[in-house]
């Protein structure tokens, strides 16, 4: 028996590892995602859903339903959602949901997602969703797996087969699937006028093209994961849309480097977590743009601060031409501008891209992590 490593390696299209692979098949995930519902012109075309418009004009609450990384998917969903729509979405995991008599009836939305479409946790908590009156709705990246044939819609993703266990490509075209959904509702409902539509799809549109630029600069942030693979805990931080991806970053780098590591809300630092920081301690810190509303950028500035005069080593991911986080990082890793509510399929790309090299820098095997599967079809 003789391993074809050629083949192995044409399969893996040259790269280390299927993660790797998958992290640079990204744009393409995101831009098949859109293929035929969304366009520059701002037309959106989801026939495909399959339910009834009058009953989406009437859901009164969305449920998004999800485990792992396919549950912060649904954590970004929820903020552009909300925004987009103003429908209360509460995001739960699914191994959680069905055993504390959740609220739930004919006017719910229960929103799936799932890669595999297999995830027994989140079958069951879909099966009994359903039981009590709710419509379901999957978004799946596996054509005809369980979740998607026993929902009444399903809105697949076109990241194509994600082999790698801990999920990229899957990740970011679950959240643009969310988007897509999000605006769609948002229009149904009259929250949406066209010319917003546009311009968010217009915005959509440049998101490829963004990642990209972000996978041309990947050595910035691979020199900085050989340089840190003796850490022993990283942490990291974010707020608004950048907390579930700080909450991803973590749960990469747990999963692929078996590296102790967290995801906080940026500010509940001062409620418990600061005790933390200790000399040299690494925090990952996710910043919003500076050209966004509310006062998030100056808020999460401070958090950096916070935490560099307890000595934390302050690795920043930040929009390009912001100035002001450099006095406070040892590392800035910068990101296409892209307004706020898309910047995670931006943001976290350098996490996705430190937590592979890292741990291919320690020897594993990124593909096939320890203790994990990539379909869990046990609760
Ligand atoms: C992601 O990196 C993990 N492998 C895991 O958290 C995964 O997202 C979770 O098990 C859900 O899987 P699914 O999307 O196939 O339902």
């Amino acid at each position: 028996f003789s391993v074809d490593w050629d083949a192995a390696a044409a399969e893996k299209g040259g790269f280390e590892s299927f993660m790797a692979k998958e992290i640079h098949d990204q744009p393409a995930a995101v831009a098949d995602t859109l293929l035929g519902r969304a366009d520059a012109d701002g037309r959106l075309t989801l026939d495909e859903l399959r339910i009834d418009p009058e009953m989406l004009k009437k859901i009164s609450k969305i449920i998004v339903l999800a485990c792992g990384t396919s549950a912060y998917a649904g954590s970004v969903a929820k903020y552009a959602i909300e925004s987009w729509c103003r429908i209360p979405v509460e995001v739960e995991l699914s191994h959680e949901f069905r055993y504390r008599e959740p609220i739930v009836d004919e006017n719910t939305l229960i929103v799936s997602i799932s890669q595999s479409g297999e995830t027994m946790d989140t079958l069951m908590a879909v099966r009994y969703a359903k039981e009590q009156g709710a419509k379901t709705l999957s978004i799946c990246n596996t054509n005809g797996s369980t979740i998607p044939r026993e929902s009444d819609a399903v809105l697949y993703t076109h990241a194509g087969p994600e082999i790698a266990v801990a999920s990229t490509k899957a990740f970011l075209a679950q959240i643009t699937a969310t988007y897509v959904l999000g605006l769609y509702l948002g229009h149904l409902r009259g929250n949406l006028f066209t010319g917003q539509i546009k311009d968010i799809l217009a915005d959509l549109g440049k998101i490829p093209a963004k990642i990209q630029d972000i996978l041309d600069r990947e050595d910035e942030i691979k020199d900085l994961a050989r340089a840190m693979s003796e850490e022993q805990s990283v942490l990291f931080l974010g707020r608004h849309v950048g907390y579930p991806v700080a909450m991803e970053g973590a749960l990469k780098l747990k999963e692929i480097a078996y590296i102790h590591a967290e995801g906080f809300a940026a500010g509940e630092l001062k409620h418990g977590p600061i005790a933390l920081i200790d000399d040299g301690q690494p925090v990952f810190v996710v910043v919003p743009s500076p050209r966004g509303r509310d006062s998030l950028h100056a808020k999460v500035v401070s958090n950096i601060q916070e935490v560099r005069a307890r000595g934390a080593k302050t690795l920043v991911i930040a929009e390009e031409g912001d100035e002001a986080v450099k006095q406070y990082a040892e590392f800035v890793f910068y990101v296409p501008e892209t307004p706020t509510l898309l910047m995670p399929l931006l943001a976290t790309v350098p996490l996705q891209i430190f937590a592979c090299e890292l741990a291919t820098a320690k020897g594993f095997d990124v593909d096939q992590p320890r203790n994990l599967a990539k379909s869990v079809t046990v609760e």
